[in-house]
């Protein structure tokens, strides 16, 4: 099978479509012909080995952990799915999903795509949505919070954004002027535009109390313990990314998306519902993924997700 290789921890222009045997799958394991995968900033750094310490992977290293495609094979012991179901998977990071076969585990993070949904939509979900769900449970929103979510025009922070407005929350969050009238109609009741002013310092001024809940999916290390400032006494940090254990009485909460939460199947069912949307920014064919990796990683302006077609 064709699959998209880094031979070694190095930038994302060394990613090269080769030829690579057709995997086979053990027990518990469904094989998955792909038929759209989308990306992910984790796979840049996978890539990269910025993440290496807590990610290791093994060269030649396959990126991409979501897609959608059709079952080929079932490995031992798989009763839920059979040859030719139509699935969505997240499949970690042993066995990629930028390549035509995917190995993926029979477990939560393997399901059935609902009719309703396309394949770019489906390949968009998992771990997005996945990861929208666990903020969403560390925020433990209330009707009426204030609610400020940095990064809410991307993949993960749009479905944040649908759900806390859904849940009741005033949201406030970051767009960019060509993606104002996109987040208020996902339900943003504010916006501030991050790429034209200081962010926080325009939360503050437009929320002087401090806000009850601040979910930020951009801010790292120090630049977090300055987002905890916006935080009112009592309020919630909700972060996707890593920081200080505590700042100035606010103890962030820290979020590593789970498969097992069993969140896939009623996201999906959501987005099939029309009940929430899922952006598909951008699709490039499997030939072009070199070039959507290269376009992720230099942190291009993208609403929503990048999908690969193949
Ligand atoms: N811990 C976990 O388990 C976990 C899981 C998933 C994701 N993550 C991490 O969470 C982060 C967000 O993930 P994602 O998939 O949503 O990423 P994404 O789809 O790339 O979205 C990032 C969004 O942030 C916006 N943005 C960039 N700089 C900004 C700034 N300074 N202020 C406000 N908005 C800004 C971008 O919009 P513009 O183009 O308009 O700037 C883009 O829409 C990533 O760092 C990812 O690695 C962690």
């Amino acid at each position: 099978m064709k699959a998209l290789i880094a031979s070694a921890y190095g930038p994302v222009e060394q990613l090269r479509i080769h030829e690579v045997p057709d995997p086979s799958p053990g027990p518990g394991q469904v094989l998955v012909r792909v038929q759209a995968a989308a990306l992910n900033p984790l796979d840049v750094k996978l890539v990269t080995g910025e993440l290496r310490e807590m990610f290791p992977v093994t060269h030649p290293f396959v990126p991409g952990v979501d897609a959608t495609g059709v079952v080929a094979a079932v490995g031992q012991g798989v009763t839920r799915f059979a040859a030719g179901d139509e699935v969505i998977a997240y499949a970690g990071t042993a066995s990629g999903t930028l390549a035509e076969y995917v190995l993926v585990d029979a477990g939560p993070q393997l399901i059935h795509r609902p009719r309703a949904l396309s394949p770019a939509q489906a390949a968009a979900l998992p771990m997005a949505a996945m990861t929208a769900h666990c903020v969403l449970a560390a925020a433990a929103l209330e009707p009426g919070d204030r609610a400020l979510v940095i990064g809410a025009t991307g993949g993960v922070g749009a479905l944040v954004v649908q759900q806390a407005a859904e849940l009741g929350a005033r949201v406030l969050a970051t767009a960019a002027p060509a993606d104002t009238a996109y987040i208020r109609a996902l339900g943003a009741h504010e916006s501030i535009d991050h790429t034209a002013v200081d962010t926080l310092a325009t939360a503050r001024r437009l929320h002087p109390g401090g806000l009850d809940v601040v979910i930020d999916l951009i801010n790292a290390g120090p630049a977090l313990a300055a987002t905890a400032g916006l935080v009112r006494p009592g309020g919630r940090l909700v972060s996707t990314l890593y920081g200080p254990e505590e700042v100035d009485g606010v103890t962030p909460v820290y979020v590593r998306m789970e498969a097992s939460t069993g969140a896939l199947p009623r996201q999906a069912e959501r987005v099939a519902a029309g009940r929430m949307s899922i952006e598909v920014a951008a699709t490039y064919p499997f030939e072009k993924s070199p070039q959507a990796m290269c376009d992720l990683a230099e942190g291009r302006h993208t609403r929503g997700k990048i999908v690969i077609i193949f």
